[in-house]
């Protein structure tokens, strides 16, 4: 995927999300809040975008940062964040980078919707030694998942690679999102996508 074009042009379905999404996402937050008051500590937005789930833990009492390489989607997230009144993170850099862009350390919770399964092997890789280095001891990531296949535009991922990129990592749970396209695209790209929740082994 052609991320800048795709800002660009205005093209961002995955911002369209539904109620079942939204309750299934909600679900997972609620999972990592329990037993524990607001502040919960940092939690990093990976790919950040537009900052929409970035920002709804900043809502629930997370200490977000979010980063993100594409220029446009940082403005419409610092326009949101603005908008929401919360109080975020933004930084522009890269997932594969992560020390390299100062996003700092201790981050109990690492989101993301939608990046590492476009990645190459390599860069997958890189992400998964970075999220290492900067996740808390006790961390949990939770990483949006298509499965892979051949389709136009997003590679997809299987469980053995998202394993291999996460070494020391243990995946815990592999949930349905209940994402769903529009109609068309739906049918065209075949998401099917799944939560990994991954913890420290
Ligand atoms: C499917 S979008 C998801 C955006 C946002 N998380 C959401 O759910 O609305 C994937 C995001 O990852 C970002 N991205 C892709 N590769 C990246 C990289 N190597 N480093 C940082 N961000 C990246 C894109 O710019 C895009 O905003």
């Amino acid at each position: 995927m052609n991320w800048r074009f795709a800002y660009a042009i205005g093209f961002h379905p995955w911002e369209d999300t539904d109620l079942p999404f939204a309750r299934k996402i909600s679900e997972l937050f609620d999972r990592e809040e329990k037993g524990h008051e607001p502040p919960y500590g940092l939690a990093l937005d990976l790919g950040t975008g537009s900052g929409i789930w970035g920002i709804e833990l900043a809502k629930r009492g997370w200490q977000v940062t979010g980063i993100d390489i594409v220029d446009k989607a940082l403005q419409r997230a610092w326009d949101r964040v603005q908008k929401a009144g919360v109080d975020m993170r933004l930084l522009r850099g890269d997932v594969t980078a992560l020390r390299a862009a100062g996003i700092g350390s201790g981050f109990r919770l690492v989101l993301d919707t939608g990046t590492f399964h476009d990645l190459n092997s390599a860069q997958r890789e890189a992400m998964g030694r970075e999220v290492s280095a900067v996740a808390a001891r006790d961390a949990t990531v939770l990483l949006l998942v298509w499965p892979k296949r051949r389709r136009p535009l997003i590679r997809g991922a299987s469980r053995s690679e998202v394993e291999a990129a996460f070494p020391g990592w243990r995946v815990t749970d592999v949930e349905p999102s209940h994402f769903r396209l529009p109609k068309i695209l739906d049918l065209l790209l075949k998401p099917d996508e799944h939560w990994y929740r991954l913890r420290r082994e």
